[in-house]
């Protein structure tokens, strides 16, 4: 099996490129190559940015591909210029899209599965729910077969861990040094997040399964925690004790709407996905790693890659702490 990754380096495609090589898949990624850090051995890699379309195509040439992966597709000519690039070059496309694409509404039985409308509210969840659409009328046009993979929150070494109100938090290093830190609502906002190495299993263990081609899958463990039981995890893997304090979401984003749109858009919104459909489908997407351990790993490559958000001096921080206090 030959798979071309577009990505390939980045948070959960290094995930899926790990699994791909375990399972003895050839591997090319196509990138900008603007990322640090080692490739691994025996992957090909192809440079280009894939916004230039005629250079994705130079690049991959005449060549076919069992498989393609594209992990940076946000908007519908991204995925257009996928569908003109691949079409008829390789059996099987599969597309990155996000929870996102089915808004904010919570069913009766609360976890969201792949039966439940797709209603976003952002313009990221939109334009992924646009680009869905292209590839699944692709699929019916027999371009290629079409497998849509929808993770939720996904973290691990690489990226910051996001917190409540924000995708690069300051509340690690608060906690750090003994101050309290922020919550929105009542803590209680059910969440999950997933280890970058587990949701790339899913993805590689699609690769050219026939059981997933037309097909989409909610890509989360199930293990759901409340946002109070999150902070709680990653006070415990930084070892130290949690102050938490509760504000309502919009005294929050009000404080500065633009740091906190991930409150609004996203995580002041109950986040609960089933995902038993991926698990059926593809066996081997067993979800293994424990928030707290990953947490505690992510954290540590913050460290290391000098990336840790130090919280010092953060004025709009510490009026949210004022504010939960009055
Ligand atoms: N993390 C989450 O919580 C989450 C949740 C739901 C969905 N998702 C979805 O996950 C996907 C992100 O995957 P990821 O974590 O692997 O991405 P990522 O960490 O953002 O990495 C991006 C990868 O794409 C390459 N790249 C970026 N821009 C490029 C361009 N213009 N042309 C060619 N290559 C480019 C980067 O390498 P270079 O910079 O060297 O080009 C890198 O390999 C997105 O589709 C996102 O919607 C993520």
């Amino acid at each position: 099996m030959h798979v071309l990754i577009i990505g390939g380096t980045g948070l959960i495609s290094t995930g899926i490129v790990t699994h791909l090589l375990a399972r003895g898949a050839g591997v090319t990624m196509f990138n900008r190559g603007q990322r640090p850090g080692a490739i691994p051995a025996g992957v090909e890699v192809l440079h280009g940015d894939r916004n230039d379309v005629a250079a994705l195509q130079r690049a991959c040439g005449s060549r076919r591909w069992d498989a393609v992966i594209d992990m940076i597709g946000f908007t519908p000519a991204q995925a257009q210029a996928d569908i003109d690039v691949f079409g008829g070059r390789c059996e099987q496309f599969i597309f990155c899209s996000t929870v996102c694409s089915y808004g904010v509404k919570v069913p009766p039985h609360v976890f969201v599965d792949e039966s439940f409308p797709q209603e976003p509210i952002s313009t990221y969840g939109k334009n992924k729910l646009l680009c869905e659409q292209l590839f699944l009328r692709a699929h019916a046009e027999q371009k290629f077969q079409v497998t849509i993979i929808r993770p939720s929150h996904t973290y691990g070494p690489g990226s910051p861990l996001i917190d409540n109100l924000e995708p690069a938090p300051v509340a690690w290093d608060r906690i750090e040094r003994g101050l309290p830190v922020v919550c929105a609502g009542d803590g209680l906002g059910l969440w999950v997040s997933t280890h970058r190495d587990d949701v790339g299993k899913l993805f590689a263990y699609a690769a050219l399964n026939p059981v997933t081609y037309g097909q989409c899958y909610n890509a989360t463990r199930d293990q759901h925690l409340t946002w109070t039981s999150y902070y709680q995890a990653v006070a415990s893997a930084l070892g130290k004790p949690l102050e938490l304090r509760y504000l309502p979401a919009p005294r929050i984003w009000s404080r500065d709407p633009a740091r906190f749109g991930l409150l609004r858009e996203i995580t002041g919104f109950h986040g609960a996905y089933d995902s038993r459909k991926a698990r059926r489908d593809v066996p081997q997407f067993a979800c293994d790693i424990d928030f707290a351990a990953g947490a505690a790993q992510t954290l540590a490559d913050s460290r290391r890659r000098n990336a840790w958000k130090p919280s010092a001096d953060d004025k709009v921080y510490e009026q949210l702490v004022a504010d939960a206090q009055g």
